[in-house]
């Protein structure tokens, strides 16, 4: 008998309450976090899709490695093994541990990167974005045209344009260091990126003489799509579908808070080694010698195990699903989303969804304080507040406006996402009463996360 549900490939050992707050306290809370989420204290949000970095929950085999780990300065076997599990998965030469994913994109485009220069990538994430833009270097988004069309259902709308890449490279030779592609494209929907589009960017960098790096936060999600979604790797592992990624790359910036399955952690990896030289010497200037990088000992051990237990393909196929099921929810009742389903999260789209409230209103950033307020949901807004601030003091409206649920990995039970589709069922039919916002005030880089705002007309 094959039966068809997918279910949780686990079952729960430990439990962390979770509590219900009125309407009238969630108005009172939002008043005092200024109307930015951010500011809100975690256990008054029920539940918490503000991200899916960090948040995850490890494994028995996780906790267990913890126990392990040597906390040595120097040469600690939790090093050996964490560099080994990186190694088997990206085939790189150079493995320096970093305390999280910024801190490398900081080190790599620290050792790197010159005023004036140009990195192109399929849309660099916020603080890739300003990392870039703190070297007084471009960071220039140029995803195929069809990522931005929010409805359109194709397989792999994470793919970077590969004419603007050729473009970009040859108008503007010598000022090109690197070239990236984010799989999945998280400001992008959470879209994948095919294997086809990872070797032709690869080829037209190599051309050029341009290193090709992949920001790796999602490789494993991105893996299960091209083997579930690219002709030709059905019959292949999710192991074997990284290594043929990454083996196109010249290194690679990694976020484990991601599918690194770990609470903290990231890495930097690379073939080159005067790079990675001058990339050590600045990692132990700020982050720590190069054998721990800024983590514990222990944080190496349940990074190294989480990284074998991402690729495991019965966890990959209830990740997908269970965005998806959100994903389907949603459709079938008539709420916009970005088309299909990321790998992580699912996207409202808020320009659709509510036509009334203009960018320069941020329907976005709207909606999302909408959702905590009728169901104490947290979610995340990636939209005019997050992209909107030019480096010039300017505002334009980002590409698109929406809302991001990103999924914490085994953290959420089906349950906690029918209530989930519940509450926003609900906010779509209450959203023509729904108002913009304003900036109250806000810092001059990363705005959104510090952000001081109001509702229009309050
Ligand atoms: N690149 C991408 C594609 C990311 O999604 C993130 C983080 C980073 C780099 C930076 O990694 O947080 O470890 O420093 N994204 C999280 C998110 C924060 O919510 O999407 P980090």
């Amino acid at each position: 008998m094959h039966f068809k549900t997918i279910i949780e490939p686990f079952r729960i050992k430990t439990v962390e309450p979770i509590r219900q707050t009125t309407r009238a306290e969630r108005e009172q809370l939002l008043r005092e976090a200024g109307y930015n989420l951010f500011l809100l204290p975690a256990e008054d949000v029920l539940i918490d899709l503000l991200t899916d970095s960090g948040t995850g929950a490890m494994s028995s085999g996780q906790w267990a490695g913890m126990m392990l780990g040597d906390e040595s300065y120097a040469g600690a076997k939790s090093f050996y093994k964490f560099e080994a599990a990186v190694r088997r998965i990206t085939g790189f030469k150079h493995i320096v541990p970093t305390h999280q994913g910024r801190a490398a994109e900081r080190i790599l485009f620290g050792s790197l990167l010159k005023p004036g220069d140009i990195v192109p990538n399929n849309t660099h994430f916020d603080t890739t974005r300003a990392n870039v833009e703190y070297r007084h270097a471009e960071a220039r988004d140029i995803p195929v045209a069809e990522a931005r069309d929010p409805a359109r259902v194709l397989p792999f709308k994470g793919n970077i344009d590969l004419a603007a890449l050729e473009q970009t490279l040859s108008d503007h030779a010598g000022r090109v260091p690197l070239a990236m592609i984010t799989v999945t494209n998280n400001s992008g929907g959470g879209q994948p990126v095919s294997m086809a589009n990872i070797r032709a960017a690869s080829e037209v960098c190599r051309r050029h003489g341009v290193l090709f790096f992949l920001d790796a936060c999602r490789f494993a999600e991105n893996a299960w799509f091209i083997k579930t979604r690219e002709e030709g790797y059905a019959d292949r592992t999710p192991l074997e579908i990284a290594q043929e990624m990454f083996s196109y790359a010249d290194g690679c910036t990694m976020s484990a808070k991601k599918d690194g399955m770990a609470n903290i952690g990231g890495f930097l990896a690379l073939n080159d080694d005067a790079l990675a030289e001058r990339c050590k010497n600045m990692l132990i200037l700020t982050e720590g010698f190069p054998t721990y990088g800024g983590l514990a000992g222990y944080d190496l051990e349940a990074i190294a195990v989480g990284l074998e237990e991402v690729l495991h393909e019965d966890y990959l196929q209830y990740r997908v699903r269970s965005v998806a099921y959100l994903g389907d929810i949603l459709t079938a009742n008539g709420v916009p989303i970005v088309q299909p389903p990321g790998g992580h999260a699912v996207y409202i789209d808020a320009r659709t969804m509510l036509p009334h409230i203009p960018a320069s209103q941020y329907p976005a950033w709207a909606l999302s304080l909408a959702l905590y307020l009728e169901g104490g949901i947290r979610s995340v807004e990636i939209g005019s507040v997050m992209f909107g601030r030019q480096p010039d003091g300017s505002e334009k409206p980002a590409a698109m406006e929406l809302v991001r649920m990103a999924f914490p990995r085994r953290v959420y039970t089906q349950s906690h996402v029918d209530y989930l589709a519940e509450v926003i069922l609900y906010v779509n039919s209450i959203k023509d009463s729904l108002r913009g916002v304003r900036i109250v005030s806000a810092p001059e880089v990363l705005r959104h996360f510090s952000a001081r705002m109001a509702w229009l007309g309050a």
